[in-house]
């Protein structure tokens, strides 16, 4: 057992668990909303979008990894069922077939969105004393926050 583990109460632990399992699912969708939008994009910018996106989605792929390992260290269940991820993601799927301007727009805003439930994952564990969690949570959601910007940008 770890030493966070051990200096966690179960409901603090429980907490964490469902907020990082929220997490989780929000990034599981904006993941697959990058990699669909990497797909489908058109349009003058194409060739730099096409490359954000795919930027997005890799990164995002490594950091559902980074967040269920976290739930596992603090010995909790990482939730790895897609049905139950999109039902849980205040994170809406989308179909591809908008223009690049809504593409951004929608992807800026699921960015948005998983940096604000990270950013209650790190309230939560700081007031847990979990300080380990914490970081991560913080570090994760200036990532999304910071992809967030990038996205804005192009519609400003
Ligand atoms: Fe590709």
């Amino acid at each position: 057992m770890g030493q966070t583990e051990r200096i966690l109460s179960v409901d603090s632990k429980k907490e964490l668990e469902i907020g990082l399992n929220q997490s989780i699912a929000e990034l599981v969708v904006t993941t697959m909303m990058a990699q669909n939008f990497h797909w489908n994009v058109t349009g003058m910018a194409f060739g730099p979008l096409h490359e954000l996106f795919q930027k997005i989605y890799e990164d995002h792929f490594l950091a559902q990894d980074e967040l269920a390992e976290r739930i596992k260290a603090i010995g909790g269940h990482a939730n790895g069922e897609l049905g139950k991820m999109v039902k849980d993601s205040k994170v809406l799927e989308s179909d591809g077939k908008s223009d690049d301007r809504s593409m951004i727009k929608m992807l800026a805003e699921a960015e948005t969105t998983v940096a604000a439930t990270l950013s209650g994952v790190a309230a939560q564990a700081e007031k847990s004393g979990d300080l380990l969690t914490q970081d991560l949570a913080i570090t994760r959601g200036q990532v999304h926050e910071k992809f967030a910007w990038l996205l804005n940008s192009h519609l400003r």
